[in-house]
């Protein structure tokens, strides 16, 4: 059983990576095979709109750079752990960035429909709750394949430190326990998403509109060429009667 987690804060031993890491030790005591790394380590371009996800959807080279060797760590995991910390109620850009980039190259191919994720947050005083929740749902949940939510680990920070270590924290501990072995659970019992079934068959249905509606698309932008290279007198006008 294999685990990767990535941190998405510039701050590779920040709270972040503590949470993370609580988790981690869970998992690592339950025997899976666990991977931490940072998103500051990876060279993420932005994503550039190119919408080449809908012919070539396995592949995002748009920036150049390292997403397609992260997102074949991801595939290569059976959960994911993934983390950001608050930043005035979002996601670091790093992590928004990454996340953009998945979405699209994940809508035909519901690469993570199998995955089971965790998201966690650390924030100074706010509920991070909705950031480790994005976090999760690697931007819009389980409908899109797009992964299994096994839980959310968000915690605001600043008493905590106050008091001690971070790791030590006994109410710390337990939840990031309960997490953890949520996590190994989900994995091992392969546990389907709520209203799976539903969801497959809203999916095709919406996907198969899409299509209908793409096709229409290139149909009247194919005429609207053809016309106009009828016009030029370059192709024979194919509509007109000929005498
Ligand atoms: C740009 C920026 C905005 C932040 N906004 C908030 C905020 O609105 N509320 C909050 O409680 N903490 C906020 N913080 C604090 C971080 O969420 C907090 O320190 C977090 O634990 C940092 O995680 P890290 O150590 O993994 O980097 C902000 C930090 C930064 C850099």
């Amino acid at each position: 059983m294999k685990i990767l987690a990535i941190n998405g804060s510039p701050n590779r031993n920040g709270s972040t990576a503590k949470l993370i890491d609580m988790i981690l030790d869970v998992c690592e005591n339950e025997g899976a095979e666990c991977e931490r790394l940072h998103m500051e380590d990876y060279v993420i371009g932005e994503c550039s709109s190119c919408v080449k996800y809908l012919n070539e959807c396995e592949h995002c080279h748009c920036g150049g750079d390292d997403f397609m060797q992260l997102k074949a760590k991801m595939l290569d995991a059976d959960g994911i752990i993934i983390g950001s910390p608050y930043y005035s109620g979002k996601p670091t850009g790093q992590i928004k960035n990454f996340i953009y980039r998945l979405e699209f190259t994940s809508v035909n191919n519901r690469f993570f429909e199998n995955k089971y994720i965790v998201g966690v947050s650390s924030s100074a005083v706010s509920n991070s709750k909705k950031i480790a929740k994005f976090c999760a749902s690697l931007g819009h949940g389980s409908f899109m394949g797009n992964g299994i939510i096994s839980g959310v680990f968000y915690e605001s920070i600043v008493d905590k430190v106050v008091m001690g270590d971070l790791a030590e924290n006994e109410e710390l501990k337990e939840k990031a326990k309960a997490v953890g072995l949520k996590l190994i659970e989900d994995i091992r019992t392969k546990r389907k998403a709520r209203f799976y079934k539903l969801k497959k068959v809203i999916f095709k249905k919406w996907t198969k509109v899409l299509c209908i509606k793409v096709i229409r698309c290139i149909d009247k932008i194919e005429l609207r060429i053809r016309r106009f290279a009828e016009d030029q007198g370059w192709i024979k006008k194919i509509n007109k009667i000929e005498d």
